[in-house]
């Protein structure tokens, strides 16, 4: 997706070779026309898959969920990683280890929201290992209900978490895929790929 590409070159700081900051329009503050444009992007893609909900993983997974949701017609859930107040009772939780804060958090849904009729798109605005959409995938299967795909704003393919994903046959959407963080500079996958087929 160009508009993200172009937005990620400009305003994406490169922190190491492994983590990419967009605390400018994704992680912190939030850029809605982008946003809008990525939930458009994500219906095309899932547009005939009979989606019922969608659901993704607070915090930086909302905003793209909502305009997707929006784009859809559907509503969309998000998943808890801390306890709330009001959502005690019916609960499906599952673990998500993080690799890079080294910490366990238990994510949770109300059984109420999704259900065995549903037909569920996964979105979340990273993909690095894949543990945070294997315990979304985790809670769609203990609700019973179908993971149509999962859909990613910004995949580092050189991370395994998509390989692990599209080797369960899982169809996964990825609108920006960065192939290295090497050198302080972004590379995308696309960009090598047009390479390859023009030299
Ligand atoms: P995984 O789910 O794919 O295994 O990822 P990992 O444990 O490595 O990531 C944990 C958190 O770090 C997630 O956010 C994820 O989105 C984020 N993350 C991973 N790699 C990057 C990166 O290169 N850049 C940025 N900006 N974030 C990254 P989270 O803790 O759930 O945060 P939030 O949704 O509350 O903002």
């Amino acid at each position: 997706m160009e508009l993200l590409q172009e937005k990620i070159k400009q305003n994406g700081k490169v922190l190491s070779e492994n983590v990419l900051k967009v605390d400018s329009f994704l992680n912190h503050q939030v850029d809605p026309i982008l946003m809008q444009a990525i939930g458009d992007e994500f219906a095309d893609r899932f547009r005939d898959c009979g989606i019922t909900k969608v659901l993704t993983l607070e915090s930086s997974g909302i905003a793209p969920s909502m305009m997707t949701a929006l784009n859809l017609g559907v509503p969309f859930v998000f998943a808890r990683k801390r306890k709330s107040l009001t959502l005690v009772n019916d609960l499906i939780t599952s673990e998500v280890y993080s690799f890079t804060k080294q910490e366990t958090n238990t994510i949770a849904i109300s059984k109420e929201f999704i259900g065995p009729s549903d037909r569920v798109l996964i979105i979340d605005d990273f993909l690095a290992n894949g543990e945070a959409a294997l315990g979304l995938l985790d809670l769609v299967q203990k609700a019973e209900a179908e993971a149509v795909g999962v859909g990613i704003v910004i995949e580092k393919s050189f991370q395994d978490g998509g390989k692990k994903l599209r080797n369960q046959g899982i169809q996964v959407e990825s609108l920006a895929q960065i192939r290295s963080l090497q050198a302080g500079r972004v590379q995308f996958l696309e960009e090598v790929q047009h390479e390859t087929t023009t030299a």
